[in-house]
């Protein structure tokens, strides 16, 4: 497994297998990798000839009071774990490298996705996020230049947001989204799990549990998206570490709002959460049964 940390290096690297008709498959992470990056990393294994995965915790999708100082950074583990899984080219760099200004967060060329898809849910509490998210991936897209681009439905939002910068910028690869990896409980995987105290890390399971409640409800007939959301709310805010950022139904696709569900509709169910000072996601994707 080779290591870069420059991007002409990994430009030419990555350049010269496709040149020889080989097909390169890329998962970009923040690292602090853990079973849900793996699952990624072994689709990209099964499908193309190269694999390389990107570690690299990007300074523009922080804003100034989040937790990029604290983010967690395992080089070392991340690095035995892709050579485990037989991955070709870890692309670590720096910072400056990705960003060669005084001020890392002084990049001055973004690439917003604009509209629902980036609005809502997490756009609301994190304004700046997703056109770091976009600008960094179109960068490292750029680099890499892969045949095909693997990312976890567990951030659902930020797939929509690629998967429109991809078409509408025709990007020539594909994006692969894949399902969301659990722990035994139901909590998604997540780098921020670290964060959570023992007690935090025990009521986290909430989180699942109200995504479980509502598709529970919306089998059984329920069609009000308030009524089903409020029980959601109501489920986690029992829980005394627990705050609710947002819960919504949204359109899987457009990720416009939606306040009655429709036969047959694809949904998101989507969830904000905040257990002590973590802020934790996750999601459930369904089709509204025919009753
Ligand atoms: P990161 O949080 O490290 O996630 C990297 C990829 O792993 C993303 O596509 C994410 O959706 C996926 N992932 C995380 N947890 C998962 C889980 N439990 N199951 C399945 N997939 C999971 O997302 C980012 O980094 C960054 O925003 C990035 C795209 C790298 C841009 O900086």
């Amino acid at each position: 497994m080779e290591v870069q940390q420059t991007i002409n290096a990994t430009r030419s690297w990555s350049q010269y297998r496709r040149y020889q008709g080989k097909s390169v498959g890329f998962v970009p992470t923040m690292g602090a990798l853990h079973q849900g990056h793996l699952s990624l990393v072994r689709q990209a294994r099964k499908d193309n000839d190269f694999v390389v995965v990107s570690v690299f915790v990007n300074p523009i999708q922080f804003a100034p009071n989040e937790d990029f100082d604290n983010y967690p950074r395992k080089i070392r583990l991340d690095l035995d774990l892709l050579e485990k899984e037989c991955v070709d080219l870890v692309f670590a760099p720096s910072s400056e490298e990705m960003y060669p200004k005084e001020d890392s967060r002084m990049n001055q060329t973004w690439l917003d996705v604009v509209g629902p898809i980036t609005e809502g849910l997490c756009g609301i509490s994190r304004p700046t996020f997703f056109r770091g998210v976009t600008t960094v991936v179109a960068k490292l897209f750029n680099i890499v230049q892969p045949k095909r681009a693997y990312f976890g439905w567990k951030d659902a939002q930020q797939l929509a947001a690629i998967r429109q910068m991809v078409n509408d910028l025709n990007f020539d690869l594909e994006v692969i989204g894949l399902p969301i990896v659990r722990e035994d409980d139901g909590l998604a995987m997540s780098s921020r799990n670290a964060y959570l105290t023992k007690d935090e890390r025990q009521e986290a399971k909430i989180v699942y549990q109200s995504l479980e409640l509502a598709k529970s409800r919306i089998l059984r007939g329920e069609t009000s998206v308030k009524k089903i959301t409020t029980e959601m709310k109501l489920l986690v805010e029992d829980s005394a570490l627990s705050r609710i950022d947002y819960t919504t139904i949204v359109s899987s696709q457009t990720f416009r709002p939606i306040l009655e569900l429709e036969n047959g509709q694809d949904i998101l169910i989507a969830i904000a959460t905040y257990v002590g000072s973590t802020r934790l996601i996750d999601n459930f994707r369904l089709k509204v049964p025919q009753f």
